[in-house]
């Protein structure tokens, strides 16, 4: 039996995952440490708070105090950490949270595991959850990214995180820390934030509002649904080699203005009498220093731990989108205050 310390585990990845942790390792104990920062939301683990075996604690993974007591008292010996700040827009507005939660934090976090695991870290694992943005922008005839890919981030966010991934990386060759780091694509699924791309374009289409497009909507990017996703993590948990990076992705690279299209007609069918939604498109200012392109080069992950994602997009964004249909209410509820504000900000020349 492991206990587990998941860290942004009422965020969107992280919800996912604690749902498919119980699910195939019931018997395993979850301590969920997360801030509940705008986008942490109780609400995505509605049902888990009466499992036995499952623990909240409300709290921010740079309070090194707190952090240090949860090793201690709680026997902790597998970190799967999410906590971060993950919006590349938040980042050009705001990139002082970055360094904190994603820099300062992981630091914590790997001080408590290094201080506790010293002299037994022969079950111990720190997994290290980070992103395909570290390694830049490809040009469209680039090969996609590989673990060896040097690192080159764009923006406050990615730089964030490439920190964060060079502090694991070097905690595993000073102090053999046993650490593993996975990077991966963009992620859709059930209960992601609607700031990002796929659920802020199918509410807003649903609301007959402006559907956004940065640019001119060619930057691509690589899809992951959220489930494959947590698959490709819990194979790394388990088998991945300690001081390996992993690249996950979804060999499903799309240009943003496609997926809009693909929305639109996903609710012109469901809405026939509707005008068609593709009549929202708005192209608006581009995101600065904004990435053309996203790839990953997911062959290790199925050379090494027979991982491959098992969606196909097709069947994955209907999935979605019928999620976002039937939970209006969730999303609603997401949408009040620092939300709100927000969005008025970024989007006030529509
Ligand atoms: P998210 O923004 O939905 O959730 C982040 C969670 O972390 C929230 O619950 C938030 O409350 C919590 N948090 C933030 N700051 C905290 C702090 N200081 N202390 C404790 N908790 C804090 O993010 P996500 O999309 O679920 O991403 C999870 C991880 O996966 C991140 O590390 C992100 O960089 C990485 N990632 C995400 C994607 C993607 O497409 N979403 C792609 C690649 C990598
Ligand atoms: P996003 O979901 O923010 O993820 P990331 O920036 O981490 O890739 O954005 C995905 C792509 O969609 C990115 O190229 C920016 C673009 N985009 C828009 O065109 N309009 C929008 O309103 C948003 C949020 C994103």
């Amino acid at each position: 039996m492991k206990t587990l310390l998941i860290t942004g585990g009422a965020g969107f990845i992280g919800s996912n995952f604690v749902h498919h942790w119980i699910k195939h390792h019931p018997e395993d104990r979850i301590i969920n440490l997360d801030a509940l920062t705008y986008a942490g939301n109780l609400e995505n683990l509605a049902g888990i708070e009466e499992s036995e075996n499952y623990h909240f604690v409300h709290g921010d993974i740079c309070d090194a105090a707190l952090v240090n007591k949860l090793f201690d008292k709680e026997n902790i010996d597998t970190v799967v950490h999410f906590a971060a700040e993950s919006h590349v827009d938040r980042s050009i507005t705001g990139p002082e949270a970055f360094i904190k939660t994603n820099v300062h934090g992981t630091f914590t976090l790997l001080e408590a595991a290094r201080k506790t695991w010293a002299n037994d870290d022969t079950r111990c694992r720190f997994l290290h959850v980070s992103t395909d943005e570290v390694y830049g922008t490809l040009e469209a005839d680039d090969p996609a990214f590989t673990e060896t890919t040097p690192f080159a981030p764009n923006s406050p966010y990615s730089a964030s995180k490439a920190s964060s991934d060079h502090l694991v990386r070097a905690y595993f060759h000073t102090y053999g820390l046993p650490v593993v780091t996975t990077n991966c694509s963009n992620n859709y699924g059930p209960y992601q934030f609607p700031e990002k791309l796929i659920p802020l374009v199918f509410i807003n289409a649903l609301e007959n509002k402006p559907l956004p497009v940065y640019g001119d909507g060619q930057q691509i990017r690589d899809w992951l649904h959220v489930a494959d996703h947590c698959r490709g993590i819990d194979a790394v948990l388990q088998h991945g080699r300690l001081g390996e990076t992993y690249n996950i992705g979804g060999c499903n690279e799309w240009a943003n203005i496609d997926i809009v299209k693909l929305i639109c007609r996903h609710l012109d069918e469901l809405r026939p009498g509707d005008k068609p939604k593709a009549e929202l498109i708005t192209y608006v200012t581009d995101r600065p220093g904004h990435d053309r392109r996203y790839a990953i080069d997911a062959s290790k992950m199925l050379n090494e731990l027979g991982w491959k994602p098992e969606y196909t997009f097709e069947t994955g964004i209907k999935q979605t989108l019928n999620w976002y249909l039937e939970n209006q209410t969730w999303w609603e509820r997401v949408r009040d205050g620092e939300y709100r504000k927000f969005i008025e900000q970024q989007y006030s020349t529509l």
